[in-house]
């Protein structure tokens, strides 16, 4: 195949993804990359917390379904992104204070997303549990890991995602796991302990990869650390700070040398979309014209 997803699958890979939503789906130009490069979708904010259940028990799926009909009618796979996340959460969440009512309302949000999304794609991703680490490995204080005193929510998320989904594949994700660093040790724990119980409840794990200019030294020993887990690794976010050439091809090659790196998503198409669009990050430039790095990465992946 031609284009980034179909010479990344000719690799034996399973895609290469952009995140996107409405804001991006509807320019054009935009589109026409998307359909022609990508092979997946990950919801860059409608299916967050915010978006999706912003008052208890009250769903609005305007946003993610407006993502995952353009998914289905153009051919693409969809990456839930996120179900369980400190961040773009919505205060009568944050301010639970038991435990009973938490699981609940866990249980609950994450049965309406991926009951609704269930089987409607081969393949559905369903991204579960986000940016739950410190730097130093320890688990972040947020409310799920205070209510819960400790990680056991974990537990109480993936199992829910399992039972609503049992055909979902359920990845844990995070950022700065960019070298074999003490964050990167404390996921690849929680995920032994987690599974370790007898039941595989995660089924992969995702480093989000938001690198900066020459920030790539540490990424091929990171993957292989996150491989030992034995689940599949994928790059969920990755852009890289004034995208040159040899940071992009780094990655590449970091994941097509690694047999259980399944995935590379890219944070976006053009600068011009970018969270971080005044360092340059992406793949095409404010114009949507191919930059040297998207020619670099398509050489990688001859
Ligand atoms: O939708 C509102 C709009 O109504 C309002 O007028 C406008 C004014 O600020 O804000 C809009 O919401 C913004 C939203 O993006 C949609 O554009 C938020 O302010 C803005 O904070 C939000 O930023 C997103 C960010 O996550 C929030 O944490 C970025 O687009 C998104 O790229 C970024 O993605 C995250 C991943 O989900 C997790 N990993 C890190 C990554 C980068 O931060």
């Amino acid at each position: 195949g031609s284009g980034l997803n179909g010479k990344f699958v000719a690799k034996g890979k399973k895609f290469w993804g952009s995140a996107a939503d409405s804001n991006t789906l509807n320019i054009a130009s935009n589109a026409n990359i998307l359909k022609a490069e990508i092979g997946a979708l990950t919801p860059e904010n409608s299916m967050k917390w915010d978006s999706t259940e912003s008052s208890r028990g009250s769903f609005n799926y305007g946003g993610s379904d407006a993502l995952v009909n353009w998914a289905t009618s153009n051919g693409k796979l969809v990456r839930g992104h996120t179900f369980v996340w400190h961040s773009q959460l919505p205060s009568w969440v944050s301010s639970i204070g038991d435990r009973t009512t938490l699981t609940t309302v866990i249980q609950n949000h994450i049965n309406g997303l991926a009951g609704r999304y269930k089987g409607k794609i081969y393949g559905t991703l369903l991204l579960s549990i986000n940016e739950m680490f410190n730097e130093d490995g320890a688990i972040r204080s947020s409310v799920f890991s205070n209510v819960f005193g400790g990680d056991s929510f974990v537990n109480v998320a993936f199992q829910a995602a399992r039972a609503a989904d049992p055909n979902a594949i359920l990845y844990i994700n995070d950022y700065n796991l960019d070298s074999n660093n003490a964050k990167l040790q404390g996921l690849v724990r929680l995920v032994n302990k987690v599974n370790g119980g007898g039941t595989r409840l995660i089924d992969g794990v995702g480093t989000q990869m938001h690198l900066q200019q020459g920030g790539t030294g540490g990424v091929a020993a990171a993957i292989n650390a996150l491989a030992a887990t034995g689940l599949d690794v994928a790059v969920t976010e990755l852009d890289i700070v004034g995208a040159q050439s040899n940071d992009y091809t780094a990655v590449v090659r970091a994941c097509l040398n690694q047999p259980r790196c399944v995935s590379i998503t890219s944070w976006g198409i053009s600068d011009t979309n970018s969270w971080r669009a005044s360092s340059s990050p992406l793949l095409w430039d404010t114009s949507y014209r191919p930059k040297a790095a998207y020619n670099a990465v398509i050489s990688a992946l001859a």
